[in-house]
C-alpha cells in the first residue's frame, strides 16, 4: 500500500473513498465544510437528521453528486477544536477498513491546514490506516482486494507532513508485522522460524541479532528453557536483539540499556498437564509477547531512539512427548536457582525466568517483559486491560501512562510477599513452577518472576487479557493484535523526546 501526502483539492481529486472527519456538535469546518459545499449540503443534511453527531467512532457512507471521488465517507472526530490521538487513529482505522471493504482502491483522506494536520497527527493517521486495513490473509485462498493508495489531502504539503507519514506507515507496518507473527499457525511459526524472523527484523533495521541453539543453551545453563522445549522435535531458541545507536544517553558513565523480555511459545498444549480443547485453540499466540518485541524492534526507523535497547526471547514449543518435561521434574534456572515442575502449562515463566537471569547480566537500567502467561488475568480484567506487575511506581506510572496515551490500557495488580511464599518449594527444589492455589494465579506468577528479577528496575506485563481480538474494532480485526507494540513505543519515545 502506497501512503502519500498531496496537496489537493479534496472535492475535485479521484478516490474510490473519500473520508472526511466532522467534529461533533459543531459548525462544519475546514474540509467538511469545503465538501459539503461543494456537494450542495449532502454533509449538512447527514447532520440534519441526526443520525451522526459526529461523536467518535460514529460514521456514515455517502453517495454525492459535486465530487470526483466515487464515496464520502464521514466520521466523527467528537468535541474539541483537536481530536484525540485514539479517536483521530480509530477514525482513520475506521476509513481504510470501509474502503477496504467496498474494494475501493484508493482512499483518499481530507485534512484540514490545522486541528488535523500537525505532523504528529499525519503519522497517527497513517499508522490508523494501516492498522485498519490489516488482515491476516497469508492462509486465504482469495480475498477482497486490499486498498493500493492512499492520499493525505492537505492545502499545504511540507518535508515534515511526509515525513511524519512515513513514520506512521513504518509504525503501523511494526504492528502488522507482529499480528502476522502472532496469527501464523504454530506449525509454521516454530521457535526457528521465529528466530529467522527476528534475523530478517534485524536485517533491515540494523538490529544486531543473535541465535543461540540447543548446544549453546546447554553451554549457557538456560535448563528452565531447555526443559520447557524438550519434548518437541522444533527445539527451542534464545533470541538477542540488540539495538546499539551512536549516540546514547547515559546513567553513570554507561550508555542506557533498556531490555524488553518476550515470551516466544509458538504452540501451549500445556504439556501433560494438557489443556482442554477450547483452552489450547488460540495457542499458537502464546508468542504475542515475542511478536510485540520484534514489532518494536521493527518500529526502531521510526523512532530515532538514543538508547541501548536489547530485546530478548526465549522461544519453545510446549508439547507432549517421551521426552518431555513431566510433572515432579526439577529444572535448573540459568541464576541456579531449582524449580520443581508442578505443572508443565505454566511454563510460560520458566522460559522468562531464564530470560531474566540473561538480563541481569546485561546491568540494565530498566527491564519490562510482556506474556501472555495467565488466564487467570482474563479472570481478573476482563479483555479492557492488561496487567502491570512492578514494584517501580515510576516505571508503572510511565508504562501506564504511555498505553493510556494510545489505548492500550494497564492495570496495576499487585506483587506481594505472600504471592512468593505460594511458589516455594515443598521438598524438592527452591521453587515450584505452580501454586497449589489456583487462586490468584496472575499474583503467584508474577511473584514467580520477581525472584528471577531481584535487583532489577523491572517490570511485567500479563496480555493474556488483551492480546486476542474478540470482537472486531476499527484498528483491529478479530484475533491476536499485537498489543504492547504501540505502547512500548510510545513509552520509548519518551526517552528519545527527554
Ligand atoms: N499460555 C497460557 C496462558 C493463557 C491462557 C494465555 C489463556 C492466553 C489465554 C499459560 O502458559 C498457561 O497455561 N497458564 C496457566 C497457568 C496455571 C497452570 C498456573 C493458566 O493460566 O491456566
Ligand atoms: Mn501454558
Ligand atoms: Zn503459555
Amino acid at each position: 500500500m502506497d501512503v502519500v501526502v498531496r496537496k489537493a483539492d479534496p472535492a475535485t481529486r479521484p478516490a474510490g473513498l473519500l473520508a472526511v472527519g466532522v467534529a461533533e456538535r459543531a459548525p462544519l469546518a475546514g474540509p467538511a465544510q469545503r465538501l459539503d459545499r461543494a456537494t450542495h449540503g449532502a454533509l449538512a443534511a447527514l447532520l440534519a437528521t441526526r443520525d451522526f453527531t459526529g461523536a467518535p467512532g460514529q460514521s456514515a457512507l455517502l453517495y454525492a453528486r459535486g465530487l470526483r471521488a466515487r464515496r464520502v465517507f464521514v466520521v466523527g472526530l467528537g468535541r474539541g477544536a483537536s481530536p484525540e490521538r485514539t479517536t483521530l487513529l480509530r477514525a482513520a482505522a475506521l476509513a481504510a477498513r470501509q474502503a477496504r471493504e467496498l474494494g475501493a482502491g484508493t482512499l483518499a483522506i481530507a485534512l484540514d491546514g490545522t486541528a488535523a494536520t500537525s505532523p504528529e497527527d499525519i503519522a497517527t493517521i497513517a499508522e490508523g490506516v494501516l492498522l485498519g486495513h490489516h488482515r491476516h490473509t497469508a492462509y486465504r485462498s482469495g480475498s477482497k482486494a486490499p486498498l493500493k493508495r492512499v492520499e493525505l489531502l492537505v492545502p499545504r504539503a511540507s518535508e515534515a507532513l511526509v515525513a511524519a507519514a512515513g513514520r506512521g506507515v513504518r509504525r503501523g507496518e511494526a504492528v502488522c508485522l507482529a499480528r502476522d507473527l502472532a496469527n501464523t499457525p504454530g506449525q509454521d511459526l516454530v521457535p526457528s522460524a521465529l528466530a529467522a524472523r527476528a534475523q530478517e527484523i534485524g536485517a533491515s533495521t540494523g538490529a544486531k541479532v543473535t541465535v543461540m541453539d540447543v548446544p549453546a543453551l546447554e553451554r549457557l545453563g538456560m535448563g528452565c528453557l531447555l526443559g520447557v522445549g524438550r519434548g518437541s522435535v522444533n527445539p527451542p531458541r534464545f533470541i538477542v536483539l540488540e539495538h546499539a545507536p551512536r549516540e546514547t544517553k547515559r546513567r553513570g558513565g554507561r550508555p542506557l540499556t533498556i531490555v524488553l523480555i518476550g515470551k516466544g511459545v509458538t504452540f501451549d498444549t500445556g504439556g501433560y498437564s494438557l489443556k482442554p480443547r477450547e483452552g489450547m485453540s488460540k495457542m499458537k499466540y502464546d508468542m504475542s509477547g515475542a511478536a510485540a518485541v520484534l514489532g518494536v524492534f521493527a518500529s526502531l526507523p521510526a523512532l530515532d531512539l538514543p538508547v541501548r535497547l536489547v530485546g530478548l526471547i526465549p522461544s519453545a514449543e510446549n508439547m507432549v512427548s517421551d521426552r518431555a518435561v513431566k510433572p515432579g521434574d526439577v529444572l535448573h534456572a540459568l541464576d541456579g536457582t531449582t524449580v520443581e515442575v508442578t505443572n508443565t502449562d505454566a511454563e510460560g515463566r520458566l522460559l522468562l525466568a531464564d530470560a531474566l537471569g540473561y538480563a541481569k547480566r546485561l546491568e540494565p537500567d530498566l527491564v519490562v517483559d510482556l506474556a501472555t502467561l495467565t488466564g487467570a488475568i482474563s479472570l481478573a480484567l476482563g479483555r479492557f486491560a492488561a496487567g502491570i506487575f512492578t514494584r517501580d511506581d515510576a516505571l508503572a506510572a510511565g508504562l501506564i501512562a504511555a498505553g493510556e496515551a494510545v489505548g492500550e490500557r494497564l492495570w496495576r495488580m499487585p506483587l506481594w510477599d505472600d504471592y512468593r511464599v505460594e511458589m516455594r518449594g515443598g521438598d524438592t527444589a527452591d521453587l515450584v513452577n505452580s501454586s497449589e492455589r489456583r487462586e490468584g494465579a496472575a499474583c503467584t506468577a508474577a511473584a514467580f518472576l520477581e525472584h528471577f528479577a531481584r535487583g532489577l528496575r523491572w517490570a511485567h506485563l500479563d496480555i493474556a487479557s488483551t492480546a486476542w481480538t474478540y470482537e472486531a474494532r476499527p484498528e483491529s480485526a478479530r484475533g491476536p493484535n499485537a498489543f504492547g507494540v504501540r505502547l512500548l513505543v510510545e513509552w520509548l519515545g519518551a526517552f528519545a523526546r527527554a
